[in-house]
């Protein structure tokens, strides 16, 4: 009686943890999967356009002696996403046009980047 009590709990036991150490490991992979996405468009935007709009989208120097708007600001969050996703296809005053050299893939994650550099904020 006693062990048979004994079986079911190491039973039990083990299943819980067995599903703890799964979750525990699937977790890392999980955001992993999540990760690279927005590292990338992360990168894409430090290499293409924070010479003038700034890693964090306030704009740097040479950004402001042009007139770029603050990425994170009303004005430019406001916009709907294929307002921004069209200036940076097609450029736009001193902005140059990025269409030659990303894809609409590419355009579509930096304007998902410059929605998140607003909650930063
Ligand atoms: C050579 C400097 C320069 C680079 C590089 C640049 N921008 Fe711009 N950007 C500007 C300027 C100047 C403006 C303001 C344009 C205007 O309203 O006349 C602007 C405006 C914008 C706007 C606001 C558009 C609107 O409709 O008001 C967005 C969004 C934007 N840039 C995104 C980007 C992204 C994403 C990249 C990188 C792929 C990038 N920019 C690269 C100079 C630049």
């Amino acid at each position: 009686m006693l062990r048979e009590k004994i079986r079911r709990f190491l039973v039990y036991a083990s299943a819980i943890l067995t599903v703890l150490v799964g979750a525990l490991l699937l977790l890392p992979i999980l955001r992993a999967n999540s990760g690279p996405d927005s590292t990338a468009s992360s990168e894409m935007f430090r290499t293409k356009c924070a010479m003038c709009h700034g890693q964090d989208g306030a704009g740097s120097a040479v950004g402001r002696s042009m007139n770029v708007p603050d990425l994170r600001s009303p004005v430019v969050q406001k916009l709907p996403d294929a307002e921004l996703a069209q200036a940076i296809s097609n450029g736009k005053g001193g902005m140059p046009s990025f269409k030659g050299s990303l894809s609409e893939d590419q355009i579509q994650a930096l304007v998902t980047h410059i929605r998140s550099l607003h909650h930063k904020k």
